[in-house]
């Protein structure tokens, strides 16, 4: 297996078996420590460096509260509008990251722009993390949804998931690639204007991912163990910032998930995740179920953070 030490996590496609396994067993080491609210001193000479080009809240958070948990300090920005990346001189990823890796030992970048983390890679002599990049992915999160269905069923071989929602969005190229390691079969449903595009469909066929598209959550929702949303009603993650409208729109029932639906149809242990933040497309309803998992994965964000900070910064091997 490849050390993960001064190693960069900006996608899931390559991330081997062996290494899924490996950060899963490290956050289950780890995760008493957050679960007990405690903290250790593993990356007590280590520094953090957030640079946010994109709103957060539990990306960027979970990944302090996890450098803090750990002993680290953390520096950074949440709005590269108070930076000189978002005023007058819109200075370049390039000479920005060559002032970040002075700042710390670790950068986390979030950024409207696709490949941005992947440029900030390259220029950095320290690693970077990628905390989603417009359309492209989302590895941490899809770390943190894995390793919760993991817990969940105690497996991830042998499952059926249902994806539905936006398919442009990060976290469902990230899952996607990630399946490929597993013996899952995803059924993808999405509008069709935020479909799977045949270029990205090719990619992951080829990867050995089982997938197969259908139209309605009502097809599947009584075949499948995991249950996993992203909403259709979304801003556009190419742009820095979008402001809300009063006509953003609703959720059409194929994309939808209430309560009523998943006690008439879904499987008696079927689990719910969300990486949020929601629309309607999951209605607070549910929140209350058997079925809703997505503030277990809320949880989960920080151990996960805290097995990833800890193995990046060589703190475990
Ligand atoms: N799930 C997720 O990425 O949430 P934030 O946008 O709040 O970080």
């Amino acid at each position: 297996m490849r050390s993960f030490a001064g190693r960069d996590i900006l996608s899931l496609k390559g991330f081997e078996r062996n290494e899924f396994e490996r950060v899963f067993e490290v956050a289950d080491e780890l995760a008493p420590f957050a679960r007990n609210r405690q903290n250790t001193d593993l990356l007590a000479e280590k520094i953090l460096v957030t640079a946010f080009y994109q709103p957060s809240t539990r990306t960027r958070l979970a990944h302090e509260a996890a450098m803090l948990r750990l002993g680290g300090k953390v520096t950074g920005f949440a709005d590269a509008k108070m930076t000189r990346a978002g005023d007058f001189y819109q200075e370049s990823i390039k000479d920005t990251v060559h002032m970040l890796e002075y700042y710390g030992d670790v950068i986390v970048m979030r950024h409207f722009q696709q490949g941005a983390p992947h440029e900030a890679a390259r220029w950095a002599s320290i690693p970077v993390i990628n905390a989603g990049d417009g359309w492209g992915e989302h590895p941490t999160q899809v770390l943190t949804d894995l390793y919760t269905i993991l817990e969940e069923k105690g497996t991830l071989d042998g499952l059926d998931f249902l994806l539905v929602g936006d398919m442009r969005m990060r976290t469902m190229h990230s899952m996607l690639y990630a399946l490929s390691q597993f013996d899952v079969k995803a059924y993808v449903v999405s509008p069709p204007e935020m479909a799977l595009t045949e270029e990205f469909k090719k990619e992951i066929t080829e990867m050995g991912t089982q997938f197969e598209v259908v139209n309605s959550v009502h097809d599947v929702i009584g075949d499948v163990d995991v249950i996993y949303m992203e909403p259709v009603v979304q801003p556009d993650y190419t742009k820095a910032r979008q402001e809300a409208t009063a006509d953003k729109g609703l959720t059409p029932p194929e994309y939808k998930i209430t309560k009523e639906i998943l006690l008439k149809k879904a499987r008696q242990d079927a689990i719910v995740l969300h990486s949020l933040p929601r629309q309607d497309e999951l209605t607070v309803d549910v929140d209350d179920t058997r079925f809703a998992r997505y503030w277990v994965e809320a949880f989960n964000g920080v151990v996960m953070r805290m097995a990833l900070l800890a193995l990046i910064l060589g703190a475990m091997e």
